[in-house]
């Protein structure tokens, strides 16, 4: 029997609900743990100005590189890298940019539902009033014996992947977009709940100026490639989830339009987890601490020693719980929709053996922190920034200009034009100081450099 490819299938309900997914992959961990924390560790608001820059010149443009090649694809990274490569006159090789995502989605789910799991945990945990009262030894005495237990952390991490799978084994339109529908709304009220709490009880003067007072002697050549890293880790770039969810976007709709939504949502989400976070940290004369630490040490240690911090505390992790699932599911999507799209398993055998790899994946990093910082530093710091250069550079030099035309035509002479520059030049050379700095090159340059000099 001769094989069929199935039909492009059929796409988002709206081009809301597009946004809302993409928008609930954006917004993650990175928003509400990661941001606040590289923000202060690197000069506040000047690493503010530089990191929002980023957004702009690579963020923004490398995302409608996504859209359109999922959406002039219309099937999953791989295959449509594949088939516009074809009709593009371009090498086959180009589909490594869906094979390389496809496995950084599963390298970053392996350690993501771990840290999501740690977050599922605190719900009970805080909720139960467990925390309440205790002091700021038994917060980080009840934070260390998580990490020490490895049947808790087994628990919770199965329970988080398999949340995930479901969703992506309900498909596209129901289970994702059904989900990001439901969610997002909640994660934004929760969001402007905390928000409110810390205007009200917190110490919002200290907090504002701790993220925005721009102290540009602090912010060095390191920091700005930080900010570009993140700008690509934050919006979801580089590994193929926002181009599988182009697939599925309504033909009419405008890609630069929609970019940039997201992209000033995933900004504000940043930006207000911030405002919510450090007015409770520093009105408690807390650190603001680095690491997991501030999420499951010192933000705990605010909520037990606060009025209603029982509720608040609550709020934030389940909060924090569903910023992370609508990312994971981001994260299997590119996988799921290749193997079924091939017709050789249905969406629910495809969601089992990907999520069930990425199951595996995290039990190994609870019980070695090595293997958790490979998969984090392989997927984030190499991975993402590769497949986001590749993007860029296919979508700039190779696609098909009628192609380009199509799912650009909108996009008036003058902004078509700037697009181009950022994602044939600019974007390709950013990403690329991001790509030697990680491997180190840049640093050997450096010495090399110093060296020769002096
Ligand atoms: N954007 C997510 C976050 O900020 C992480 C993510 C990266 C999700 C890549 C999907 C793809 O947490």
């Amino acid at each position: 029997m001769t094989h069929t490819p199935p039909a492009p299938r059929r796409g988002w309900v709206s081009r809301w609900t597009f946004i809302l997914a993409a928008t609930g992959s954006a917004v993650g961990l990175g928003n509400i743990w990661k941001f606040p924390y590289i923000t202060g560790e690197n000069g506040g608001g000047a690493f503010v100005l530089v990191y929002l820059a980023c957004i702009l010149l690579v963020g923004i443009p490398v995302m409608m590189a996504e859209i359109l090649l999922g959406r002039a694809g219309r099937r999953n990274p791989i295959d449509s890298m594949r088939t516009l490569a074809a009709s593009s006159g371009a090498h086959p090789l180009w589909r490594l940019i869906g094979i390389s995502g496809v496995l950084a989605g599963l390298m970053i789910l392996s350690f993501y539902s771990v840290i999501a799991g740690w977050a599922l945990d605190y719900i009970p945990r805080t909720a139960s009033g467990s925390l309440a009262g205790a002091n700021a030894a038994a917060v980080a005495e009840a934070f260390a014996g998580l990490q020490a237990d490895g049947h808790s952390q087994l628990v919770w991490h199965t329970a988080f992947i398999a949340m995930t799978v479901i969703i992506i084994a309900f498909g596209v339109s129901r289970g994702i977009g059904g989900t990001a529908r439901t969610l997002m709304p909640v994660l934004f009220a929760l969001l402007l709940l905390l928000l409110g709490y810390s205007l009200a009880y917190g110490d919002f003067e200290h907090a504002v100026r701790f993220l925005f007072a721009a102290d540009f002697s602090r912010l060095s050549a390191g920091a700005v490639l930080v900010a570009l890293g993140h700008a690509f880790f934050t919006l979801s770039l580089g590994m193929g989830a926002i181009m599988a969810y182009g697939a599925y976007m309504p033909p009419q709709a405008s890609i630069a339009g929609t970019a940039l939504i997201i992209a000033v949502l995933d900004t504000a989400v940043a930006l207000v987890a911030g405002l919510a976070i450090f007015p409770l940290v520093f009105a408690h004369q807390l650190a603001p601490a680095a690491g997991p630490g501030l999420m499951f040490v010192t933000l705990p240690i605010a909520f037990a020693d606060m009025t209603g911090g029982l509720y608040i505390g609550t709020a934030f992790f389940l909060l924090l719980s569903i910023a992370a699932l609508t990312s994971a599911i981001s994260l299997l999507e590119p996988g799921v929709a290749w193997l079924s799209e091939r017709g050789r398993l249905g969406r629910l055998p495809a969601s089992l053996l990907l999520g069930g790899i990425a199951w595996l994946g995290g039990i190994a990093c609870i019980h070695s922190g090595t293997v958790f910082n490979i998969l984090d530093f392989t997927a984030t710091n190499l991975l993402l920034p590769a497949g986001g250069l590749l993007i860029a550079l296919f979508a700039g030099w190779c696609l098909r200009p009628s192609l380009l035309q199509a799912e650009l035509g909108d996009l008036s002479p003058g902004l078509s034009r700037i697009w181009r520059l950022l994602v044939r030049v600019i974007a390709p050379l950013g990403v690329g100081l991001v790509l030697l700095s990680s491997t180190g090159a840049l640093n050997g340059l450096r010495i090399w450099l110093t060296g020769a000099v002096t």
